[in-house]
């Protein structure tokens, strides 16, 4: 300061002059962070002026006015000068603090301007990208980095200005070309006005957890694929609106289409079997005006003419809001089909032969039981044209053998009457039902008969109908062969409806009715008288056993069966049962008791048609 006195002095400065050179001094004082030199400094050079360039000279005081105001005016830009030069300097510091922070950061870390153009670089992104801080600056980042988006630029852009944010996984390439994904955070910096100024960009590098999580969606997809390839279960996304599908490649492979195939619902109605398309479409069209979930089992008609059976089954998804999309399971359930009606034909041929079976062996002991009176019917008929071979017949001889082949005549009407009772009451199982229970039980267990001879079954049954006494199994014997003569009876119908209606009410003499009306050929009056006798038949594979057991079942359950019907409109045939009178609980139990303990009495028959009842339980069962 001295010698910044000693010159201007000797060199004749005015007071600007030297002000101006102790500013300098003050100004580069104040960049060396000393404030109280700066500001001692300040002080001293006012003293100085005030000594050495004011009038007059080598005094402190100051003659002239406008000098004072030159001083006052120094002083004050001294300050402010220091202040401003200290606090730029600090500003300084702070932001290569700041720098210094984010180099420690693992993550990378750059801004750019709103041209892209980068103006920091962290060490991060050194390491990560490949490229020094000085080699960064000033370049284009996405074009440096190669930068792939998840949607557009602008788009990206566009949302960053609207929200102040962004955030989303980007593909990056390296200074060696390799690819890396990293989860992307951008920042809009505005300016003091609130104009956008820079982005600041913190990218974490994702590459091997995408790697790792890939890898862990191939095997699941992969399991997944093979899973529904061996339960032969196809997956499946609908979405009704848009009309857009997804299947699974088991789902490809049911419908027997090519991978690169695009799915759509006329894709899969062109294999869906003819029969089968209206139901499709009702579910289709359910689905689509605001049903939550469906299940149906539908045939494809493959192109190789083979039939498959599907099970569907989706539900409603609402993953996104206000749209609505099913996820679904397609199970190719044709094998179990296959198998459930091969053993529904083993089944059924099962019980013929049993039938058969039955039927020979109780002819065999009905021929035993019977030939005894027979033989001895036949021997009275030889004695009496003996007697009445003779010259003069012997009529009394003649009149004895005739009672005798009546008596024995009557003998083997007993035996098969006895027989009869045997059928009809033999091992009944009263129990309490309600009969509209026992008509739901065997809609299905005839459901299938029902489905394949294209019936449409209609039940109108009356409710609160008062209880029975009564076999069920028995019962529903009666029912399913009422129905099953119903169905057979319009197998020949086509081109109108094969209607099967079955009722339950209660008549006016307190019966309870169940009737089965169909709408096939009706019942020839030829034939009607002869309907419920055994062994009457007009199929070609039928026992003609049916209606004659039927019959006996519920005359054994003090009921009786009718038959009736108009040729051409079709037949009902009906049995009412009397219904229990309700009586106090003790009553009732009594009652049921004697119920089982009446059914059950029969079984007290005579020894030697024991084999004979057994063999009539197990025809009564299989038929
Ligand atoms: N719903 C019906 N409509 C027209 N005819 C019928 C009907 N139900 C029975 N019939 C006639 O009565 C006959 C006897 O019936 P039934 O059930 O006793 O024996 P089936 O059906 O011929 O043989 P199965 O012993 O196998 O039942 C039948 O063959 C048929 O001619
Ligand atoms: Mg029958």
């Amino acid at each position: 300061m001295a010698i910044a006195t000693k010159v201007c002095f000797h060199l004749g400065a005015r007071l600007g002059t030297a002000g101006f050179v102790y500013l300098i001094i003050i100004a580069l004082l104040s960049l060396m962070d000393s404030f109280v030199t700066s500001a001692v400094f300040s002080i001293t050079a006012v003293g100085c002026l005030a000594f050495f360039f004011t009038q007059p000279i080598f005094t402190f005081r100051v003659g002239e006015l406008r000098d004072l105001a030159a001083l006052i005016a120094f002083l004050t830009t001294s300050l402010i000068i220091t202040t401003l030069v200290r606090r730029v300097r600090w500003l300084g510091k702070a932001a290569r603090e700041q720098a210094r922070l984010l180099d420690l950061s693992h993550d990378t870390v750059f801004v750019r301007d709103m041209n892209a153009v980068i103006t920091y670089w962290n060490h991060g992104a050194e390491e990560l990208y490949g490229w020094k801080k000085a080699e960064a600056l000033g370049k284009t980042s996405h074009q440096l980095l190669q930068t792939r988006f998840p949607v557009s630029l602008d788009d990206t852009m566009n949302t960053l200005l609207t929200t102040g944010r962004w955030e989303g996984e980007l593909i990056h390439t390296t200074r060696d070309g390799s690819q890396v994904v990293v989860l992307s955070r951008w920042s809009l910096q505005r300016s003091a006005n609130g104009r956008p100024i820079s982005a600041l960009e913190t990218n974490n590098d994702i590459t091997l957890r995408k790697r790792a999580e890939d890898a862990l969606r191939r095997n699941q997809a992969a399991y997944l694929a093979e899973a529904q390839k061996l339960s032969l279960t196809g997956s499946f996304g609908w979405d009704p609106a848009s009309g857009e599908i997804f299947w699974s490649e088991q789902s490809f492979r049911i419908f027997g289409y090519d991978l690169d195939v695009t799915p759509t619902v006329e894709l899969t109605l062109q294999r869906v079997y003819s029969d089968d398309v209206a139901l499709f479409r009702q579910v289709i069209d359910k689905a689509t005006s605001g049903e939550q979930e469906f299940d149906c089992e539908y045939r494809l008609l493959m192109p190789d003419k083979s039939i498959k059976h599907l099970h569907v089954v989706a539900h409603v998804v609402t993953d996104e809001p206000g749209k609505r999309r099913f996820v679904g399971a397609i199970m190719d359930v044709t094998a179990a089909k296959l198998a459930a009606q091969k053993l529904h034909e083993a089944q059924t041929e099962l019980a013929r032969v049993t039938r058969v079976t039955t039927l020979g062996e109780l002819s065999a002991s009905i021929a035993h039981e019977v030939s005894q009176p027979l033989a001895a019917i036949v021997t009275n008929g030889e004695a009496c044209l003996r007697w009445l071979g003779h010259p003069s017949p012997e009529l009394a001889e003649v009149q004895n053998c005739v009672t005798r082949m009546i008596g024995e005549g009557r003998r083997a009407s007993d035996i098969v009457h006895h027989i009869r009772t045997l059928a009809k009451k033999d091992f009944l199982q009263k129990t309490r039902l309600d009969l509209n229970d026992v008509i739901h039980d065997v809609v299905g267990l005839t459901q299938r008969e029902v489905l394949s001879h294209k019936v449409s079954l209609c039940l109108r049954l009356a409710s609160e109908l008062p209880p029975l006494l009564g076999d069920r199994v028995q019962l529903q014997q009666v029912i399913i062969n009422l129905m099953m003569n119903g169905i057979q009876s319009m197998d020949g119908i086509h081109g109108r409806p094969r209607d099967l209606l079955i009722e339950s009410y209660m008549d006016q003499g307190g019966n309870l009715v169940v009737a089965v009306q169909d709408s096939g050929p009706g019942i020839d009056p030829e034939n009607a008288d002869r309907l419920f006798d055994a062994f009457f038949t007009t199929k070609p594979n039928g026992l003609g056993m049916g209606l004659s057991i039927c019959q006996s079942i519920v005359e054994a359950h003090g009921g009786r069966m009718s038959a009736a019907s108009r040729p051409g409109h079709g037949a009902t045939f009906q049995f009412g049962l009397p219904a229990i009178i309700e009586r106090s609980d003790d009553a009732r139990a009594q009652s049921e008791f004697q119920g089982v303990a009446q059914s059950c009495s029969a079984i007290g028959a005579p020894q030697h048609l024991d084999h004979i009842r057994t063999a009539l339980s197990a025809f009564d069962s299989g038929a």
